[in-house]
């Protein structure tokens, strides 16, 4: 520990917990895939469970705003239906707007988002200014913990999608779960333990085809 380190940082500072455990994280954390399919739609999500994981999405960054994140877990059945009728709909519409067929991954989703155990909404109290940094502000407060809402579930072997697409249809899926004004809806995590799920890492540009050093452009 050097002395450059404030009282903070220093409680943060554990270096064997870098050597042992860089291998599993850097699994998860390359291996959290968006898992439509090989779910098991039978066994349920222990609500204890999804609480663990929330408590882990809250050490997410936040910004001055504070902690304005807010997560609410559906279980009822009605209320998925009527999700999953919302989300139905606006998935046919923008395909239809944009010409494309749905994929096979999507269909499946589609097909039994009423079936998950839980869909859990991603919300926040507020909204953001309309200037960029306020933006950038807002959703870098909410976005990170609902990200690490995915990999914490993903540790426990529970699989999600990230669905934005019901951000169309705000006000409908408000009504349906009595979501007040001022809370904004961000993604909704459909999800279900996996079942015979292979989670391998995506194919993505390698890091230095995306990473410059001190100027833009110099590699
Ligand atoms: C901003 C954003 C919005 C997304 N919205 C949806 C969505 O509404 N429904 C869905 O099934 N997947 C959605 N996805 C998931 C992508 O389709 C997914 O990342 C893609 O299928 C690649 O698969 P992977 O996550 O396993 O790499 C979204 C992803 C991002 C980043």
């Amino acid at each position: 520990m050097t002395n450059s380190l404030n009282a903070d940082d220093a409680d943060l500072v554990d270096t064997d917990f870098i050597d042992t455990d860089t291998v599993h994280i850097d699994r998860v954390l390359s291996t959290t895939r968006s898992v439509r399919r090989k779910l098991d739609f039978e066994r349920p999500v222990e609500q204890q469970v999804i609480e663990d994981c929330i408590s882990i999405a809250t050490q997410a960054p936040v910004g001055m705003g504070g902690e304005n994140w807010r997560f609410l877990v559906v279980r009822d059945e009605r209320k998925k239906s009527q999700v999953a009728g919302v989300y139905q709909e606006v998935m046919h519409e923008l395909t239809a707007a944009r010409g494309i067929s749905i994929k096979a991954t999507h269909q499946a989703l589609m097909d039994r988002m009423h079936e998950m155990p839980a869909l859990i909404f991603v919300c926040v109290i507020g909204q953001p200014e309309s200037s960029y940094s306020s933006n950038v502000a807002f959703f870098g407060s909410i976005l990170p913990a609902a990200w690490s809402l995915m990999l914490a579930l993903r540790a426990r072997g529970i699989g999600t999608t990230w669905t934005s697409l019901l951000s169309a249809r705000e006000a409908e899926i408000a009504g349906i779960l009595d979501i007040p004004e001022g809370v904004m809806q961000t993604v909704m995590l459909p999800i279900a333990y996996t079942k015979d799920a292979r989670l391998k890492p995506a194919d993505r540009l390698a890091a230095g085809e995306v990473t410059f050093v001190d100027t833009w452009g110099s590699r």
